[in-house]
């Protein structure tokens, strides 16, 4: 058995990193488009004002989506661009913007996946207090309650929020992303309880107000570690590792988040590593947190855990510095299927690179297809060892802003040059196409 017939292929992108149009058409602010003008946070004083322009060019992008065989795309919603104030007036055109854009998917035969949140919170609830305002789940509710009023018509597939590790860990634990902060232990307990509530009163405002079936889950990601080898004994070593908690990582974890999400509680060993500093929960909210999702989203790039998979000099890297790690595509997707017992969806997948145009005019980056093909191959061997995966959504679709390293990492399997705005699908993206089309079989 390969990848089933329904298995779905895509590639994903994130409203603040491909859009720009930072203030047009009644669009409020959001913390990524006002803290990433603070001196010294983003390499080189970059920003997502501009980006790929992709609020103008959205219907040439989808020409080209639909040119290189993309049968889905995973694309996220700015919330300040619906809800200039995060909550109260709707602001119509940013709607319509969305409504377009998944009309205009449809019509090339593409399916949408709509993520809710990834990352933008608008400025005036982070003026609030943002997520550990106790109002903040109330607030995501109101906004996807809108959302799904308007898309639900024609949308499926939802995922609530996208690497929750990542943005409160670099946002609000480290201080390296928008917006900056370093809070103590206990507030960051509390807000990651808040974010939760916020994911699950989602799901049940997806399931009573969506117009046709839903598919909901959401995108963690978190550490996997890989057995040295296939003895039981490494094998199980390396589970406990992809689950490990403790107070200084608990943030960054896959159990954090999964284990409430998934069984209604917190992992036994958050208590035992908290204490005290775990958030107060009011009775209700647990049921509320686990509201039941039809699949566990995953975003996987590498291995690494050091206990498991140990960093060795010369080591292949992305120019992120991530480490090339295949094996992390089939181990990842098993022991999450196995924990959680949800079909696995790769939310996302890929890897950074200096990819430049070379004299031909063509990007020819090899290295990603090499990398491609070893990961996807890692993959395909867990759904012939049984894992259920649905589909693989690839990072991205475009170059584009990644985040506090600004434009330099290229994830794209399309190249932007940000001077003119012209795109060239890079070697991997034709490549990409056959693997797409003959389901896996050209790997
Ligand atoms: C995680 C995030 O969801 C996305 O925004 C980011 O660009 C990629 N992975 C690569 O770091």
């Amino acid at each position: 058995m390969s990848f089933s017939k329904d298995f779905m292929w895509g590639v994903a992108t994130a409203a603040y990193q491909i859009e720009g149009a930072y203030n047009e058409d009644g669009k409020g602010l959001g913390i990524w488009d006002t803290y990433s003008r603070l001196p010294n946070t983003i390499k080189n004083g970059e920003n997502g004002d501009i980006s790929c322009n992709h609020y103008h060019l959205y219907k040439n992008d989808i020409k080209l989506m639909k040119e290189m065989g993309i049968k889905n795309y995973r694309f996220s919603i700015s919330w300040p661009r619906v809800f200039p104030d995060g909550i109260g007036k709707v602001n119509k055109q940013g709607l319509e913007f969305y409504s377009d854009l998944v009309d205009t998917l449809l019509e090339n035969g593409i399916t949408p996946l709509v993520t809710l949140y990834h990352w933008n919170l608008p400025n005036a609830l982070q003026r609030k207090g943002g997520w550990l305002n106790p109002e903040s789940s109330d607030w995501f509710a109101d906004y996807t309650k809108v959302i799904v009023d308007h898309l639900s018509d024609r949308v499926t597939y939802w995922i609530t929020i996208n690497e929750p590790q990542v943005f409160v860990g670099l946002g609000y634990k480290d201080g390296v992303h928008a917006p900056f902060y370093k809070l103590p232990t206990s507030e960051l307990t509390q807000m990651s309880h808040n974010i939760l509530l916020a994911h699950g009163k989602a799901v049940r405002t997806i399931r009573q107000y969506a117009k046709k079936k839903a598919i909901i889950g959401f995108a963690p990601t978190g550490p996997c570690s890989i057995p040295h080898s296939r003895s039981t004994e490494d094998i199980e070593v390396a589970r406990k590792c992809s689950f490990a908690l403790d107070r200084d990582n608990f943030i960054f974890t896959n159990s954090w988040w999964g284990d409430p999400i998934v069984f209604g509680q917190y992992p036994e060993e958050a208590h035992k590593a908290l204490g005290e500093d775990m958030p107060s929960i009011n009775p209700g909210d647990m049921a509320i947190i686990s509201e039941p999702i039809d699949f566990y989203g995953a975003n996987i790039y590498q291995s690494q855990n050091a206990f498991a998979t140990p960093k060795y000099p010369g080591q292949p890297v992305t120019s992120l510095g991530w480490a090339i790690t295949p094996e992390v595509l089939y181990w990842s997707p098993k022991f999450l299927y196995e924990r959680y017992k949800l079909p696995i969806l790769i939310t996302e997948n890929g890897m950074a690179g200096c990819d430049l145009v070379h004299l031909d005019g063509r990007v020819h980056d090899d290295y990603r297809i090499d990398f491609l093909t070893r990961y996807i191959s890692a993959l395909k061997q867990a759904v012939e060892d049984g894992i259920e995966v649905m589909g693989y959504m690839h990072w991205s679709f475009l170059d584009n802003f990644e985040w506090a390293k600004g434009y330099a990492p290229r994830f794209g399997l399309v190249y932007v040059d940000y001077l003119t705005q012209r795109r060239i699908i890079k070697n991997s993206g034709y490549w990409y196409k056959k693997v797409m089309g003959t389901n896996g079989e050209s790997l």
